[in-house]
């Protein structure tokens, strides 16, 4: 081997280290970002909870922060006792499909002033959030 062909091999190794290092520091660099994200993103759905969304969708303002009730909304509690998951999802879409049921309709009368608006922009997976808080209550 000339002196000449040395330095090339030399050269050479040194480039592929240099490759190698900077590979790990990029993977890394991709894997640490990739668990911030994540996590963020399980915090953000995780943070709203049945409550949360009572309370930002309104309905505290008819029903109470505490779930007893006002003068435009009656209270909400036993209601698993009354309603299926299933039926109190659809109600709350739809609250006016109920207005021939008995108990809905004696609402109607005591509570002349106020009516149930529908909730059907809230998306599937927060109206099931909020309806399992509202039965476990
Ligand atoms: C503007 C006042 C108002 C708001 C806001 C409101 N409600 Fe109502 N809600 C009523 C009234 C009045 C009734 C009685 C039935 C009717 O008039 O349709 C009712 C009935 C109900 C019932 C049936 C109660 C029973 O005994 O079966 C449930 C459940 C309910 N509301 C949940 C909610 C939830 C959850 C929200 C928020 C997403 C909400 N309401 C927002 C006024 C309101």
């Amino acid at each position: 081997m000339t002196n000449a062909q040395k330095w090339v091999l030399l050269f050479f190794a040194l480039f592929i280290v240099f490759l190698v290092i900077t590979y790990m520091s990029n993977k890394e660099e991709e894997t640490y970002s990739k668990n911030y994200n994540q996590e963020n993103a399980t915090s953000a759905q995780d943070s709203e909870t049945g409550l949360s969304i009572y309370k930002s969708a309104g309905c505290a303002s008819c029903h109470g922060e505490q779930l007893a009730g006002t003068d435009d909304g009656p209270a909400l509690f036993k209601l698993s006792e009354k309603w299926s998951k299933k039926e109190l999802i659809n109600f709350l879409r739809n609250p006016n499909d109920f207005s021939k049921d008995d108990r809905i309709a004696k609402y109607k009368e005591k509570f002349g002033n106020s009516f149930m608006p529908s909730f059907n922009t809230i998306d599937a997976k927060k109206l099931g959030k909020l309806a399992e808080y509202l039965l476990s209550k």
